[in-house]
C-alpha cells in the first residue's frame, strides 16, 4: 500500500464544524457539558502520552501486559477460520498495544489489512510512518474521523471479514446508555462471524481508580484544561484557564469516574459572538471513564447480541480484553 493511496482516504478538516456546534450545544445545557473526544489536539495527544507514562495510570500497563504476554491467545481468538480479514482499530492512537498483535500476525503471514481509525490526523500520520518503517510488509489504510463514519468507509472499501479492536478502556468514555447504544449500532454494522475485541477497565479498589485520574502533578488537570486552550485557539473563545479548576470523582457503586471543571468566579466567556455566563462554582461536565464488573460486561454483550468467545485479563485482573462474536 503506498502513501499516495492512503491519503485519499483522509477526510480533511471534517472536524472543525462539529467541534464548534458540539461546544455551543454543550455549553447551552444545564449542567454545562463538553466532549472528551475533543481533548486530543496536538497538545492533548502529548498530555495523554504523559498520562499513560504516570505510575498512577495503570490502564495502559495492564492492557500492554495482555498484548505483550498473551499475544498468542489474542491471535488465536481472532483468527478463527484463517479467512483473510480487515483488522479495524477504533481510536488507534499510537497503537502501542496493538503493534504486538500486528507483529505476531505479520510474522505468521496472516492475510489481513490494518485499518486504524482515529479522530486525530496528527497521531495517525505518526503511526503510519512508524508502522511503514517497522513493519514494511503490513498493509495499512488509516482512516481519520468519527468511529462510525470511518467504519462505514471500511465496510465500503472491502468486503472481507472484520475484526474490530476497541482498546484502552475507550468504551468507558461513554455513559451506560451511550455504551449500550454504541454496541447495538456496531453490531448492526457488522456481519455474522465478525469479531469485536473490547478492552474494559474493571471495578477495583476505589482509591486505585481515583488516583489514576487525580495525579498530584496535575497532568490530568492540564489535560482537561487544554480543551479550553484549544477552544480559545480554534473557536475564537476567551477562556481564562486560571479561572477554572479540575475536580475528579469516582462512584464505586455505579463505576462512574468523572471529571469536571469548576468555575472559580462568576464570569462571562465569549465564543465567537456568543456569550456564556458562569456562576461561581458552576461545573462543566468534562469526561466519564466508566468502570465495569464482569457482570456489567456480559449484560452489555448479551443486550447487543454478541456472543462472548474469550476473555483475556491482565495478570492483576484489573483490566480485561473481552472478545465478542456476532451471532
Ligand atoms: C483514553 C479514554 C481510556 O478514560 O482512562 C485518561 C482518557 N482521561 N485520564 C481514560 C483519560 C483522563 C482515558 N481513555
Amino acid at each position: 500500500m503506498n502513501l499516495q493511496l492512503i491519503t485519499d482516504y483522509k477526510v480533511e478538516n471534517y472536524q472543525s464544524d462539529s467541534f464548534r456546534s458540539d461546544v455551543l450545544d454543550g455549553l447551552k445545557q444545564n449542567p454545562k457539558k463538553l466532549f472528551s473526544k475533543y481533548f486530543y489536539d496536538k497538545a492533548g495527544d502529548r498530555l495523554f502520552q504523559q498520562i499513560m507514562a504516570m505510575p498512577e495510570y495503570y490502564l495502559t500497563d495492564c492492557e500492554l501486559d495482555i498484548f505483550k504476554n498473551k499475544t498468542r491467545e489474542l491471535a488465536n481468538s481472532i483468527l478463527s477460520d484463517n479467512e483473510p480479514f480487515d483488522l479495524i482499530e477504533l481510536g488507534a492512537g499510537d497503537a502501542m498495544k496493538s503493534t504486538f498483535l500486528l507483529e505476531c500476525l505479520t510474522k505468521e503471514n496472516v492475510d489481513f489489512t490494518y485499518m486504524p481509525i482515529d479522530i486525530s490526523g496528527n497521531i495517525l500520520s505518526v503511526l503510519n510512518e512508524k508502522l511503514n518503517s517497522n513493519l514494511p510488509e503490513l498493509e495499512i489504510i488509516p482512516l481519520e474521523g468519527d468511529y462510525f463514519d470511518m467504519l462505514d468507509k471500511a465496510m465500503s472499501i472491502s468486503k472481507r471479514r472484520k475484526v474490530v479492536l476497541f482498546l484502552g478502556g475507550n468504551i468507558g468514555n461513554m455513559d451506560t446508555e451511550e455504551s449500550y447504544h454504541f454496541c447495538r449500532e456496531l453490531r448492526r454494522k457488522l456481519n455474522r462471524g465478525d469479531i469485536l475485541l473490547v478492552g474494559f477497565d474493571l471495578k477495583k479498589n476505589p482509591h486505585t481508580i481515583l488516583n489514576a485520574y487525580n495525579d498530584e502533578n496535575g497532568i490530568t488537570s492540564s489535560f482537561n484544561l487544554n480543551l479550553l486552550v484549544r477552544m480559545n485557539r480554534e473557536l475564537e473563545a476567551d477562556f481564562d484557564v486560571l479561572n477554572f479548576q479540575h475536580y475528579q470523582t469516582y462512584d464505586p457503586i455505579s463505576g462512574a469516574c468523572k471529571s469536571y471543571l469548576v468555575s472559580l468566579t462568576e464570569q462571562n466567556v465569549h465564543i465567537g459572538n456568543e456569550v456564556f455566563h458562569f456562576e461561581e462554582n458552576e461545573l462543566i461536565d468534562m469526561e466519564i471513564s466508566q468502570k465495569f464488573s464482569p457482570d456489567d460486561i456480559s449484560k452489555l454483550a448479551r443486550d447487543s447480541k454478541f456472543h462472548i468467545i474469550d476473555e483475556i485479563p491482565d495478570s492483576k485482573n484489573w483490566f480485561v480484553d473481552s472478545i465478542w462474536q456476532v451471532i
